[in-house]
């Protein structure tokens, strides 16, 4: 199986799904070096062909099975609402194809350790497609956190949100189909506050504001050892935030488009000192394409692994909270010895 960008052929990627990211990561994937989208699959054959026939990609194929059973795959890109990556994602590891899976990476902690033993027996690479962690500022951030700049760091908080009137029938609203902001925004937000903590809470608490069995609006606080606290809130019915604070006894690292640079904008963040003075910080980078290249690379991708998994157990966590009214323990299977993306 081609899996490594030095090798003269592609990596070929067959797409699942044609919602609304969909076509942005199919342009990141056409753009990035060593990969080729060879088809898209759809549920409905008029769909898959609109899209092929739009994003000029050679073979549309109803139905996902149909694309796992081609040998002109070695990948898969999978973009279907989040009840679905379990299944799909299983299914692929069983056809020996490499996979990048939309985030949340399943709807519970059980669910995504059911991927990576997936695919671990069957001797394929996977990763959630969370582009942030991939960006280079990613890791000149979390290396000020560590590195001492910060001082002993106290508390991380973080915003992500978007406001936006819903079409009927999407997944976002579905609770079968794994709707609601916990998981499509708390991922973002529970994750990063592991990232940047380098290990699991102990204890989280979430409130949830419903609107039929899906959170449209959720805050929740975490606690981890040492006195490292974080918060968070996300929902659908703000405005766009994506900034999170990383604060620590001497500065503190602000960052306000984590999750995806504005466009047309530089890429920035700031380190604030206690004293007043601020430090920005600007670079530009291709996240989705560095996140596509390191799953086709050959580096090893554990950490990654990790933290999606690791990522996942506190969103049942908070889900848990959220249903009980009250805090709850992490039960987090991750060694606290498994290692941080440094990217
Ligand atoms: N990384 C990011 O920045 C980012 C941004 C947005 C979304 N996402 C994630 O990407 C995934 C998809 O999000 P999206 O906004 O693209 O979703 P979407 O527009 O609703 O598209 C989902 C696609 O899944 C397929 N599908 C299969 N079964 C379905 C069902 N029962 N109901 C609805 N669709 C079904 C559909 O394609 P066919 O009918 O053609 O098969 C549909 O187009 C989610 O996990 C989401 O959290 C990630």
């Amino acid at each position: 199986m081609t899996a490594s960008p030095t090798d003269s052929a592609p990596t070929r990627f067959g797409v699942m799904g044609t919602g609304r990211i969909t076509r942005r990561l199919v342009a990141d994937l056409q753009s990035t070096d060593a990969v080729s989208v060879t088809a898209i699959a759809s549920r409905s054959q008029e769909r898959a062909d609109w899209f092929a026939s739009q994003y000029g990609i050679p073979a549309a194929v109803e139905g996902y099975q149909a694309l796992l059973d081609r040998d002109d795959i070695d990948a898969v890109y999978l973009s279907l609402p989040p009840s679905l990556h379990a299944d799909w994602c299983v299914r692929a590891a069983e056809a020996g194809k490499h996979i990048l899976c939309e985030k949340p990476l399943a709807t519970s902690a059980d669910q995504a350790n059911q991927i990576a033993q997936a695919c671990q027996r069957f001797g394929v690479r996977w990763l959630d497609a969370t582009g942030w962690l991939h960006h280079r500022r990613t890791a000149a951030m979390r290396a000020l956190a560590s590195g001492g700049r910060l001082g002993r760091l106290g508390h991380i908080t973080a915003a992500v949100s978007f406001y936006r009137p819903f079409q009927s029938g999407e997944h976002r609203l579905d609770p079968e189909l794994g709707g609601g902001c916990l998981l499509d925004l708390g991922w973002y937000t529970a994750g990063l506050a592991c990232y940047f903590a380098g290990r699991s809470p102990n204890r989280v608490f979430a409130d949830c504001i419903e609107e039929n069995g899906v959170p449209l609006r959720t805050n929740a606080m975490l606690w981890f050892d040492d006195d490292l606290t974080a918060s968070f809130s996300c929902g659908y019915d703000t405005a766009t935030r994506k900034w999170f604070e990383v604060a620590g006894s001497d500065a503190s690292v602000i960052c306000d488009d984590f999750t995806r640079p504005w466009a047309e904008r530089p890429t920035r963040f700031w380190v604030h000192d206690a004293n007043g003075e601020v430090q920005a910080h600007e670079s530009s980078d291709r996240q989705e394409q560095r996140m596509i290249q390191a799953l086709i690379g050959q580096q090893p991708l554990e950490a990654f692994n990790q933290l999606a998994l690791q990522t996942q157990t506190v969103l049942d966590a908070l889900a848990e909270s959220a249903r009980l009214r009250q805090p709850v323990p992490v039960h987090a299977d991750v060694s606290p010895d498994a290692p941080s993306p440094s990217c």
